[in-house]
């Protein structure tokens, strides 16, 4: 099934080349099973190997996948414990396996907020795969589109108290390279599982143009098959930026 899934993207021809994910949906995972929430949030570590397996197998150049939120911090203390410590082990399990996989690790977020030892994991996951060239898996950590941007905005008025820019000067490219995302292109296509339909203060900017598909699918059952399936959905789409087609 996901092969012929992934032949049918091949002969459609372009694939999205950034694909961002809100990962949603493992609490309720864990409460239709009867277990604690904690348990949704391991069982989907299995829903990251998949995807970024998929966005491999599939050609996606870049994935972006938003694992903590900002306003996740307003979440009982042990759930929060428990995904910092699911991050450390994350990044100490799999690193080894991404750099294989050919994949460079990147951090978009207020990474310095997070507690010690997972920052400390992170910042070796992204130095132990540093120059891989297959896919770039951005991770969103302690990430707030709204905090991003007013994070750009401070930083450009104090290049512009610094005298190094006219307030005048500043345009959409200006503030574009103040955010975290400034090295890569804007996603192509969003999904997000668990049936929401928000995007929950993740990358307002960069979506202005993004196709949006929300699955039903819990994300500790999402497979690269569903991947596959989004991707085949977007290929279906007319992306216009405005224009007209004729
Ligand atoms: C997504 O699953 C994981 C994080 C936000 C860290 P949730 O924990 O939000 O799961 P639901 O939405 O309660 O089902
Ligand atoms: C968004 O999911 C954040 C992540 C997936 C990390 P949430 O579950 O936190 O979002 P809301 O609360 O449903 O909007
Ligand atoms: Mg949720």
């Amino acid at each position: 099934m996901a092969t012929e899934l992934l032949e049918q993207i091949r002969l459609n021809g372009a694939v999205p080349r950034h694909v961002a994910v809100i990962m949603d949906g493992n609490g309720r995972w864990a409460r239709a099973r009867g277990k604690p929430r904690y348990e949704g949030h391991r069982a989907g570590m299995k829903a990251v190997r998949e995807v970024i397996e998929g966005a491999v197998e599939a050609g996606v150049e870049i994935l972006t996948l938003f694992a903590f939120s900002h306003e996740n911090w307003q979440r009982p203390a042990r759930e929060i414990a428990a995904l910092m410590n699911l991050l450390e082990r994350y990044a100490k399990k799999e690193k080894h396996e991404l750099k294989r996989q050919g994949v460079e690790v990147h951090v978009i977020g207020e990474v310095e907020a997070l507690p010690d030892s997972a920052r400390a994991s992170v910042a070796d996951l992204i130095e132990f795969t540093r120059g891989r060239r297959t896919l770039t898996l951005i991770l969103a950590l302690n990430y707030g589109s709204r905090g991003e941007l007013v994070r750009a905005a401070r930083r450009l008025a104090q290049s512009a108290l610094r005298g190094e820019r006219e307030p005048a000067a500043i345009d959409e490219a200006a503030l574009r390279a103040e955010l975290y995302t400034a090295p890569w292109p804007d996603p192509d296509l969003l999904i997000r599982t668990s049936g929401e339909r928000r995007l929950s203060n993740f990358l307002l900017w960069q979506m202005a143009y993004t196709e949006l598909y929300v699955t039903p699918v819990l994300w500790p059952d999402f497979t690269r098959q569903d991947l596959f399936a989004a991707i085949l959905d977007y290929q279906r789409r007319e992306r216009r930026f405005g224009k007209v087609t004729v």
